[in-house]
This record gives C-alpha cells, structure tokens and sequence, in this order.
C-alpha cells in the first residue's frame, strides 16, 4: 500500500457547531498526519471553482452558497491509503446512510451539511490539494519515504 495524502476540510456547520476538536480527535485516532492545516473563507466563486465537476448538478447553488458561507478548516492528511481512508472515516456523503462512529453519523446534519469533505481518487487529492497550497507542499507520489530515510541517514 501506498503513503498517500488527501486533502480534507472542516465545513461550516462543524465548525460553527463547534465540532473542529472531536473530529481532529478521530484523525488522529486513526492515525494519520496531519501535514498542513489552516482556515480561511472562500468567495463563492471560488467554492465554484473548488466543485467545478458539480456544476451542472441542481444542488451545485446552494453548495457553493453553504461552502462560501463561514470559514473552512483545510488539511492534507498523510497515512497509507490516505484517501480511502478518510472516506470511510468520514462515512457516506448522506450522513443518514453512514455507518456509525463515522465523522458524518456523528456530526452532520443533512447531505447540504455533511461536516467534512475528502477527495475521491489520486487525481483529484492532486488537484484539490494544490487547489490551496503550492505544489512543493504536495508530496511527490513517486518517492518512497524509505528512500528518503535511507538517503538522510
Ligand atoms: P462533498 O463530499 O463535499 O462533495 C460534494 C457535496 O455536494 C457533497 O459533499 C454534499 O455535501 C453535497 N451534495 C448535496 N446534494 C448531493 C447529492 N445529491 N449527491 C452528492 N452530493 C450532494
């Protein structure tokens, strides 16, 4: 299996109902690293942008309304198999069909407001993650970490 990255984000409704630490907590649990992490308030263009691939989809207006509505909280988690991963730790995008213990069983309110957000393949971690930070702070999927421990020793 692969060390990998993804990118995460804490959406509007956990964040305002105060969900950041419980679900940071379960990260961690998990194992992963988190390798960048900040918070900032997209403009609703860029929200649009971020989802351009739901565009033609009829609940595209009020995802990038709800996405652009407070502050986000942005991450890129590192483990082996980071973006399987995190999707099923965040559990199904409905919060009503995840399974228990999962981010979004215990946190989200409805599909509009589903808590957090993961990327769905190697592609879109790539895309997504140098959606918000620069593409040095991206790990090269080609290096192995043995390799660079072997060349620092
Ligand atoms: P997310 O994983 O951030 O990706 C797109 C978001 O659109 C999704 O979570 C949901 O919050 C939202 N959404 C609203 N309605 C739907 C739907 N019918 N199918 C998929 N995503 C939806």
């Amino acid at each position: 299996m692969a060390l990998e990255q993804t990118l995460a984000i804490i959406k509007p409704d956990a964040i305002k109902n105060k969900h950041i630490g419980h679900i940071i907590e379960k990260i961690e649990a998990k194992g992963f690293a988190i390798q960048q992490a900040f918070m900032l308030q997209l403009a609703q263009e860029e929200a649009a942008e971020f989802y351009h691939i739901h565009a033609d989809k009829p609940f595209f207006n009020d995802l990038t309304t709800f996405m652009s509505s407070a502050p986000l909280m942005i991450m890129i988690l590192e483990k082996e198999n980071a973006i399987a991963e995190w999707r099923t730790l965040m559990g199904a995008t409905n919060p009503s069909e995840a399974e228990a213990g999962t981010i979004r069983a215990e946190y989200a309110n409805s599909i509009d407001e589903n808590a957090v957000h993961g990327s769905d393949s190697v592609e879109t971690a790539f895309e997504e993650i140098t959606f918000f930070f620069d593409a040095d702070e991206a790990l090269d999927f080609e290096e192995t970490p043995e390799s660079d421990t072997a060349a620092s020793e």
